[in-house]
């Protein structure tokens, strides 16, 4: 059984990520807040939920929907007060679910004091706490280098008073810290410790590898998928950083972390699992990007899967996501719309039973879809400022569909973002009632992986290379084998071996029939079976 109050609790548990804006709003203002999440609590823990990542609740402009911090210590109004929030630290924990912040240590808020203190004068004791640069020599209005955004547009913020340019990886009112200065580490540290003092239990570190800079600040070279020709990210010093973040977090029993280390398709692994250090001295997980680059084939899926997998240090321990508020919504990647509930029910039957944590982001449990933002409604910068070529990030940050009443049961009024058109078929309370939803679905997997040791803690071995669009694998621990098999195919398949003796745990179709020669899958069938290899 699951165990929660194990110091592997994260290992074994699922975590649930929750968009505040957008999960449930307790004061009709049309935004999710914290009192909205504590209400709804019963409900993750009656899905099988044992912690939840919460995205930045700190106070902030919401330039970047929290990721523009301008208080660390203190949560933001939309979102509710600090009370609320030990709330909901003792309603989770009374309920055996434990809260994970996100940690934005990249960048501050341009309002963050720190900030306003910096930019305030060239002799202002905080001005080395960001990265200020004059205009290159001899030439006038000419950026100190040639680094760009995230989001491809000049990194280099030009400030009239004091006649220097900041650093800007994300928009110009996200500056990033200068982490060479060791005040801002230590300011960052005190931050980290108020929350655990109060009982958090982990942190999300946004765009960790992005921490430190070239010292000297050189230009990348336009080929950019060189590593070694990239200097605004991924350099050494992150990694002593994390080793000592990772000191700090174990002086406190129980906590766990999770670094974003995003990158372009095909994703990076190996860049991925180097953030995990020997497996226990840097972070305790990271988010891979590569599963969610990868197209709808199980051979596919079986080279990115093992490939993850090979790089994880002995020691180290992997995660899994098939969705975020950036990256938008899985079902967007399943590519024929007449059997996207079917292929949503197979991806949440690998995301239960592979090794590794789950991370389910809110609504991917019933199913919500991305939405397209009409011009007028959107909300991210990114989409405002990139539209027609991208309408940003808001198609997967709707309100949660919590039932056929209007406004989808968030909100008595009308949401900060339109709620999706299907929400009077998409909803909790519908798919509550059906044993055949994917909702219900999901319960029955994180039970079965609650249950079930072998899923929570067996080895992995892939059972072949996804050979007729079948990616099959059995976990094992003790004397117990859990074998998985996913039909990735709109056809019928046999997948052969002898299973007489094993017993059929669960089948997102129902109709499975074991044999001594092997298993027919409907298409897009899933099936979980458990045999014992003793004797
Ligand atoms: C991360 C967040 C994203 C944010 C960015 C800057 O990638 O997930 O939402 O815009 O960092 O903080």
């Amino acid at each position: 059984m699951y165990d929660s109050n194990s110091p592997d609790w994260w290992k074994y548990g699922v975590v649930y990520h929750i968009y505040p804006h957008s999960f449930k709003d307790s004061n009709d203002d049309g935004i999710g807040d914290i009192p909205g999440i504590i209400k709804k609590l019963d409900y993750l823990k009656e899905l099988g939920v044992d912690a939840i990542w919460l995205s930045p609740v700190y106070s902030s402009p919401m330039v970047d929907m929290g990721y523009d911090i301008c208080d660390y210590q203190n949560i933001d109004e939309h979102y509710g007060t600090m009370d609320d929030f030990k709330n909901l630290l003792a309603e989770a924990h009374q309920r055996g679910i434990r809260v994970i912040m996100d940690l934005v240590l990249n960048h501050t808020s341009d309002l963050h004091p720190w900030f306003l203190q910096s930019r305030s004068s060239r002799k202002n004791p905080k001005r080395d706490w960001y990265i200020w640069r004059p205009p290159r020599k001899g030439q006038k209005g000419k950026k100190p280098n040639n680094w760009i955004t995230n989001f491809g547009k000049k990194a280099w913020r030009y400030d009239h008073k004091t006649k220097e340019y900041y650093y800007h990886s994300f928009f110009w009112q996200q500056a990033d810290l200068n982490w060479r200065n060791p005040e801002v580490k230590e300011a960052m540290f005190d931050v980290m410790r108020f929350w655990l003092d109060m009982g958090v239990d982990g942190f999300r570190l946004d765009v960790i590898n992005l921490i430190y800079k070239d010292k000297d600040l050189r230009n990348n070279k336009s080929r950019v998928f060189k590593k070694s020709e990239i200097h605004n990210r991924n350099q050494p010093e992150a990694y002593e950083l994390l080793r000592d973040f990772r000191k700090l977090l174990d002086s406190y029993p129980g906590k766990t972390s999770v670094g974003e280390i995003y990158t372009p398709p095909p994703g990076d692994p190996f860049l991925a699992a180097s953030f995990l250090g020997n497996g226990t001295d840097m972070l305790h997980m990271v988010f891979d990007f590569s599963l969610i680059f990868t197209l709808w084939r199980a051979p596919g899926y079986y080279k990115t899967l093992t490939g993850y997998y090979e790089k994880i240090p002995a020691d180290g321990w992997p995660c899994f996501f098939l969705s975020n508020h950036d990256i938008g919504r899985s079902i967007r990647r399943l590519l024929w719309e007449w059997s996207k509930y079917e292929r949503a029910k197979l991806h949440a039957v690998l995301l239960a039973t592979l090794k590794g944590t789950p991370f389910i982001y809110y609504g991917e449990e019933i199913g919500m879809e991305n939405v397209t933002i009409p011009k007028t409604h959107i909300r991210d910068l990114y989409g405002r400022l990139l539209y027609p070529f991208f309408r940003g990030r808001d198609r997967a940050r709707t309100p949660m569909q919590w039932s056929d009443k209007p406004h989808a049961g968030f909100s008595k009024e009308t949401p900060w973002l339109p709620v999706a058109g299907n929400y009077a078929t998409v909803n909790v309370k519908k798919q509550q009632d059906d044993s055949n939803s994917i909702l219900s679905i999901y319960k029955s997997l994180l039970a079965l992986r609650k249950k079930e040791v072998a899923l929570q803690k067996g080895d992995i071995t892939f059972l072949g290379k996804g050979e007729n669009n079948i990616l099959a694998y059995s976990r094992v621990y003790g004397q117990e084998e859990i074998i998985v098999l996913l039909n990735f195919s709109r056809r019928k398949k046999k997948y052969k071996g002898a299973f007489g003796n094993a017993a059929l745990l669960f089948s997102t179709h129902k109709s499975t029939k074991l044999s001594e020669t092997g298993v027919v899958l409907q298409a897009m069938e899933g099936v979980i079976l458990k045999r014992s290899l003793a004797g």
